[in-house]
């Protein structure tokens, strides 16, 4: 299959890519922006593959994506560009909703008239909103609570009326919260990872008793391309690794694997509408034949000595951009502590 995967070169995107690429069956052409978190020192081990291309350019631009699915002869697209950070999302909305609604319709409308045979959206267990007991299942409503949970939600219901109105062949996934080598260290586990191994404090929101799903990136990608591959028109899959955590464990785990003292654990001012717990049935994909198969001990063990061994990789990051955003959400919230 010729498969263009959107938002190639980003943490979820770029481990897609390089796992599409190792079934000889697939040709995998990566459509990015390249924006802030989009970075091709990530697939820099498949840049001169035979069956890779890449392309850069924006979901947003009509042109350029038809431009791609025509010349390319693409047969199913996967769209895994977006915006993904809450605490951005919470700084600045409307690029969250030009990329996560905006893109995805031209890439869906573009998608259905160059008549792709298969459309996949990544999507996040977080347009259910905050779920305080149970399991939410693909059938509960939509109830997103941040401006990026909400820009996701809007470009996931776009995807599923193109089933409901045009047969369109679309599939979703909504993945829990995913971690893995490659992660901009704006998100919690490597952002925790990379300031212990400077011995800078691990910022924890309000009582760090929020709970969210941890799924290793590999047990995703597995998951999207099971889907892309075997999954029923017009359906949604939700996908979650089955290893629910508060974020203070989280956060002492990795203290523990790093052989730093819980003393660096810095209760900060909480994130506004802050959303207590995620959790998905994936009852519908496991009895598609997919299951998660990283344990999450193991997953963040392998994770944090990637980290340890690839400083090269987020040094670089965490000195250019990240420093202004990193002084505009901590900078305050580190010197005040938990206030009220
Ligand atoms: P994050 O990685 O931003 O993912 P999401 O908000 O999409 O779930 O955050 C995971 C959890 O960690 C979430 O409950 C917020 C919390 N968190 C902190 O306590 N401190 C931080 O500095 C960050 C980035 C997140």
């Amino acid at each position: 299959m010729r498969i263009l995967v959107t938002g190639g070169a980003g943490f979820i995107g770029s481990h897609l890519v390089r796992r599409l690429l190792a079934d000889p069956r697939h040709q995998v052409v990566n459509l990015d922006a390249l924006r802030y978190s989009g970075n091709l020192e990530n697939l820099a081990d498949v840049a001169g593959h035979p069956r890779y291309t890449f392309v850069h350019g924006d979901i947003c631009d009509a042109a350029t994506v038809e431009q791609v699915l025509k010349e390319q002869g693409i047969e199913a697209v996967v769209n895994a560009a977006a915006e993904t950070h809450v605490d951005r999302s919470i700084l600045d909305p409307h690029s969250f909703a030009k990329t996560d609604v905006v893109g995805t319709a031209v890439l869906l409308e573009a998608s259905r008239k160059a008549k792709v045979e298969r459309y996949l959206q990544v999507s996040t267990d977080e347009v259910y909103g905050s779920v305080e007991t149970g399991m939410s299942t693909e059938e509960d409503p939509l109830i997103p609570r941040s401006p990026y949970a909400a820009s996701k939600a809007g470009g996931d219901l776009l995807v599923r009326s193109y089933w409901t109105t045009y047969r369109f062949p679309v599939l979703i996934t909504r993945g829990s919260n995913t971690y893995g080598p490659h992660q901009y260290p704006e998100k919690f586990i490597p952002l925790c990872v990379t300031n212990a191994i400077d011995d800078q404090p691990l910022p924890i929101y309000g009582d760090g008793r929020y709970r969210r799903d941890w799924l290793s990136v590999h047990d995703h990608c597995s998951a999207i391309e099971h889907v892309l591959l075997n999954g029923r028109p017009g359906t949604v899959y939700n996908v979650g690794g089955g290893n629910e955590r508060e974020n203070i464990a989280v956060a002492e785990m990795i203290l523990e694997q790093l052989g730093k003292p819980t003393s660096l654990i810095r209760f900060v001012e909480d994130r506004p509408g802050h959303d207590r717990r995620y959790a998905v049935d994936c009852s519908r994909l496991r009895a598609l034949g997919w299951a998660p198969t990283v344990p999450f001990e193991e997953g963040l063990r392998a994770t944090v000595d990637w980290y340890r061994t690839h400083e090269g990789w987020w040094r670089k990051i965490k000195s250019g951009e990240f420093r202004a955003y990193y002084e505009r959400m901590y900078g305050k919230r580190l010197r005040e502590g938990v206030t009220g």
